[in-house]
């Protein structure tokens, strides 16, 4: 059983697709983590992450990268949405994501382009969304807990720089899929959300069975 889970930032996905992952068993790739990977070394060595030569350089980091808490940064975020513009970029990270989609007994992905590009064929596709001024509610809470003095306002500039950028790159834009199931956050707490991403999972399953697939 393969569950994508997509959105933009700070709409949730995450933490729903951790608890989807732990309820029915599954294991779960954060896929935004590449990306901030690449983002992350392109930094390191001082290269520029407008140029795609400098980001394809910076797609061969170690696994143990992946752990660093540093790529949870805003800052690395907002340059991994540069780096993830190019398409060699995308290409270079396309397979290690689909290795992990197929494997045995399945799994729980979450991104941009997971529904559309990564598992195109998951057995369950869910776009998480809030409004900008709640993520950046959200956002502002999470970096002041940190330590990070940030005003609101720039928070909220970021995530809808960030939205602008990924919805309008050519390649594997942010969209909800076609068969996607919606699922708006803004006004449910965690505990909701998680429940309500469960029922919707149970119900795409029982009706996929009912019907033969799956
Ligand atoms: O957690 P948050 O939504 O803030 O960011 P993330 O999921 O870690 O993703 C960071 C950036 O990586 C995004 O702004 C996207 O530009 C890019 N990304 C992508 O292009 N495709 C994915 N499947 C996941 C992330
Ligand atoms: O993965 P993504 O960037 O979409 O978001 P997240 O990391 O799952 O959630 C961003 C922040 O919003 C976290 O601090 C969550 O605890 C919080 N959140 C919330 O307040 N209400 C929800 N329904 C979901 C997440």
């Amino acid at each position: 059983m393969i569950i994508a889970v997509d959105g933009p930032a700070a709409s949730g996905k995450g933490t729903i697709a951790r608890a989807l992952a732990r309820h029915y068993g599954l294991p779960h790739l954060d896929t935004g983590l590449l990306y901030r990977a690449v983002a992350a070394t392109v930094l390191r060595e001082e290269l520029d992450p407008e140029k795609e030569a400098d980001a394809v350089a910076s797609c061969g980091f170690p696994d143990s990268l992946l752990d660093d808490p540093q790529l949870r940064t805003d800052d690395i975020g907002k340059v991994a949405s540069v780096v993830s513009a190019h398409p060699l970029v995308r290409a270079a990270l396309l397979q290690r994501q689909r290795r992990f989609a197929q494997q045995p007994g399945g799994a729980v992905l979450d991104g941009r382009d997971i529904g559309t590009v990564i598992a195109p064929d998951a057995d369950v596709k869910l776009f998480v969304k809030a409004t900008p001024t709640i993520r950046a509610q959200r956002r502002h809470a999470e970096l002041r807990k940190a330590g990070q003095n940030v005003s609101l306002d720039r928070v909220l500039a970021d995530i809808r720089a960030r939205d602008d950028r990924d919805a309008r790159r050519t390649q594997a834009p942010l969209r909800q899929a076609d068969d996607a199931l919606a699922l708006d956050t803004s006004f449910l707490s965690i505990e909701a959300a998680v429940q309500r991403a469960i029922s919707l999972v149970d119900t795409r399953l029982a009706a996929a069975s009912a019907t033969g697939r799956g």
